[in-house]
């Protein structure tokens, strides 16, 4: 018998769940895809290759209450080879990477769910909070509005952020349920420690008011970012988003610039943290970043004004332009912007983009590059 008959992709072999309790099953106009998607990446569990051996026709389910993330994990197979050093024990590996306590027996997690539902709430304090029409079925995929669905009865879905630390009460246990997409979906993503104290965490939840008793104010897990407060002196931190994530039923929809946004206003709102960095962001985490700080910068009038509005030539000769190295220029809508140009010279464009950049409390180097950014989308 050839041996692909008893190999697994283990991306494609195992397949998550966020499983809602059935009066909370998203409507017409959502997207009910939140089943049986599946992981970026099972390296960190089942090894470089990505492959599971010993098992014909396997598939791995991993439920999550969709609020609380109690797990259900179930294994099956038409058939096994007999346990050998070869073989993978997909049980034994998997229950490494997820708290003791999961479910085994179907029945008994979904009566998990259904007390989940009604009774958890957000860890932590509220710190943001957005609103967005619910899409339609697989929206931009030419799948058409049902007929019986006027826009009228178009639903608006609230979101929020709450931030949390280890001694948020529930927290921790919570977080060991939460922090294996960390291994699924960011390359290079481990666990974190809990002995370091100071970890802080921004995580976004959908919220619904029941349709059949709106007291009933249910909670639906979207995403996460871990985040680590580094000292900056002489007496505040510096905080960097080192895990960011957005489940792929949520992604491509903005939830990840409200969640980015969300910790921005968290730390522009708390004047014990100096400025915002990421560490080692994936391209599209990057992109991500840029099109929010750059929608950020675009909206604040007077920095535009001051930087690239036509009094920063005239009284400035032009503040902004091939920060860094004083020497580029670049023509723009019928004037220069020229480094050191002008009045200023290079000494006070340095102070001014400083003087901005503590304000808006935004990584140097990020900063220089929105500056930039912003530069080359003033030439003409
Ligand atoms: N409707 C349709 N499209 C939209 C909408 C909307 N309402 N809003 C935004 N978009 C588009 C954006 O224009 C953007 O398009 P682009 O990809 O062409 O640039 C795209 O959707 C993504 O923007 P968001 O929706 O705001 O971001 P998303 O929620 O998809 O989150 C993220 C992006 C975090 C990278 C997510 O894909 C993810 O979690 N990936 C896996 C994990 C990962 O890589 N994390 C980052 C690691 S780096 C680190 O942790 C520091």
């Amino acid at each position: 018998m050839s041996s692909s008959i008893w190999t697994a992709d283990a991306n494609e072999a195992l397949s998550l769940s966020l499983v809602r309790a059935p009066e909370d099953k998203a409507s017409l106009w959502s997207r009910e895809v939140y089943e049986g998607f599946h992981p970026t990446f099972t390296y960190p569990i089942f090894g470089e290759e990505e492959k599971i051996y010993g098992h014909k026709d396997l598939s791995i389910e991993l439920k999550f209450a969709s609020g609380s993330l109690v797990q259900y994990l179930n294994v099956q197979h038409s058939e096994r080879l007999p346990p050998s050093s070869a073989v993978d024990e997909i049980e034994d590996t998997i229950s490494k990477f997820i708290p003791p306590g999961y479910y085994t027996d179907e029945k008994k997690f979904l009566e998990r769910v259904e007390h989940d539902a009604a009774h958890f709430k957000p860890f932590g304090d509220k710190i943001y909070s957005y609103s967005r029409a619910a899409m339609p079925l697989n929206k931009g995929k030419n799948v058409a509005i049902p007929q019986v669905l006027s826009l009228e009865d178009q639903e608006t879905v609230d979101y929020e952020v709450y931030h949390s630390t280890w001694k948020t009460p529930g927290f921790r246990e919570f977080h060991r349920r939460m922090q294996l997409y960390v291994l699924l979906y960011i390359e290079g993503g481990s666990y974190i420690s809990e002995d370091e104290e100071t970890w802080e965490f921004a995580v976004l939840y959908e919220k619904r008011r029941r349709r059949s008793s709106p007291d009933i104010v249910t909670y639906h897990f979207v995403g996460y970012a871990s985040l680590y407060p580094f000292y900056c002196f002489p007496e505040r931190v510096r905080l960097r988003i080192s895990q960011f994530l957005i489940l792929p039923p949520y992604q491509q929809d903005g939830h990840g610039s409200a969640l980015y946004t969300a910790i921005y206003q968290h730390v522009l709102a708390h004047p014990r943290i100096a400025e915002l960095t990421v560490e080692d962001p994936a391209e599209a985490f990057e992109d991500l970043r840029d099109r929010n700080d750059l929608k950020m910068l675009l909206a604040n009038e007077k920095f535009m004004r001051e930087g690239f509005g036509p009094e920063a030539v005239s009284s400035n000769g032009g503040k902004v332009g091939g920060v860094g190295n004083g020497r580029s220029r670049h023509r723009t809508k019928g004037r220069t912007i020229r480094a050191g140009a002008g009045k200023m010279g290079p000494p006070a464009e340095r102070a001014w983009l400083e003087k901005w950049r503590t304000e808006l409390k935004i990584a140097g180097r990020q900063f220089h590059r929105l500056v930039e950014m912003l530069v080359l989308k003033h030439m003409d």
